[in-house]
C-alpha cells in the first residue's frame, strides 16, 4: 500500500526513530510499502519516519550503469532495505543535489556530504550486513540515515546558508507546515488502528 508522506513540521521527522527488534512479517510488510510508496513519488529513498512510522529502517535505490563508458547504457537498479544501520565510516567529500520526498519541491544543487560511507545494518530477517558506498548512493545513504537521528537535509547547510535557504523558501515551507498540521489533526479523528510497533 502507498502511504500519505509526512511533510516538513511534521513532529516525527524530528524525533530519534526507536531500534526495531521485531522482525517479522510486519517489518517486511512495512518495507515493501515502503519500496512501493518511494517509487510512486518517484523518490530514490525513503525512511520509515516519513511514513509515520518512528523506526529505524529505511529503503534505497542505487542506479549502477551497465557500462561506464556508454550514457546510454541501460541502467541496473537495485533495491536496498536497512534496518538498524549504523554508518560505521566516512571518507572524503563530495558537493551534490538534495532534496526530500517530506520537503517537496525544494532542492540545494551543492549539499556538502561524505563522498564515502560504510554502513552496518540487519536485513529484514535480522541477519547483519555491511555494505560500502561513493558518489551519489552514498551520498543518497547519508540523507536517508539522517531521518532516523531527526535531521533534515536543510540542517546539513552550514549556518548562513540554511538562514538563506529558510528566508528564501518561507512560504513553501509555512505551507508544508499547515499541511503537516491539517493532516495530524484529520488523523486524530480517525478510529485508532491496530498498529505496528513504533507507530506513533
Ligand atoms: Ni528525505
Amino acid at each position: 500500500m502507498i502511504y500519505p508522506l509526512r511533510y516538513y513540521g511534521d513532529p516525527i521527522l524530528r524525533r530519534r526513530a526507536r531500534e526495531v527488534t521485531d522482525f517479522g512479517p510486519e517489518l517486511e510488510q512495512l518495507a515493501a510499502d515502503m519500496l512501493e510508496t518511494m517509487h510512486a513519488a518517484d523518490g530514490v529513498g525513503l525512511a520509515a519516519p516519513q511514513i509515520g512510522f518512528g523506526v529505524r529502517l529505511f529503503v534505497a535505490q542505487e542506479v549502477v550503469p551497465t557500462d561506464d563508458d556508454d550514457d546510454d547504457a541501460p541502467q541496473q537498479r537495485t533495491e536496498h532495505v536497512l534496518v538498524n544501520p549504523v554508518i560505521t565510516l566516512r571518507e572524503g567529500q563530495q558537493l551534490g543535489r538534495d532534496g526530500c520526498l517530506s520537503i517537496p519541491g525544494l532542492f540545494v544543487d551543492d549539499m556538502p556530504r561524505d563522498h564515502r560511507v560504510e554502513v552496518e545494518y540487519q536485513d529484514l530477517a535480522g541477519v547483519k550486513h555491511s555494505l560500502s558506498a561513493e558518489g551519489y548512493f552514498a551520498h543518497v545513504l547519508q540523507h536517508e540515515h539522517d531521518h532516523l537521528e531527526g535531521i533534515l537535509f536543510l540542517d546539513r547547510l552550514p549556518a548562513r546558508r540554511k538562514a538563506l535557504f529558510m528566508e528564501e523558501h518561507r512560504t513553501e515551507l509555512a505551507e508544508m507546515q499547515r499541511e503537516a498540521k491539517a493532516f495530524l489533526k484529520q488523523q486524530g479523528q480517525e478510529q485508532p488502528k491496530p498498529a505496528l510497533a513504533g507507530r506513533r
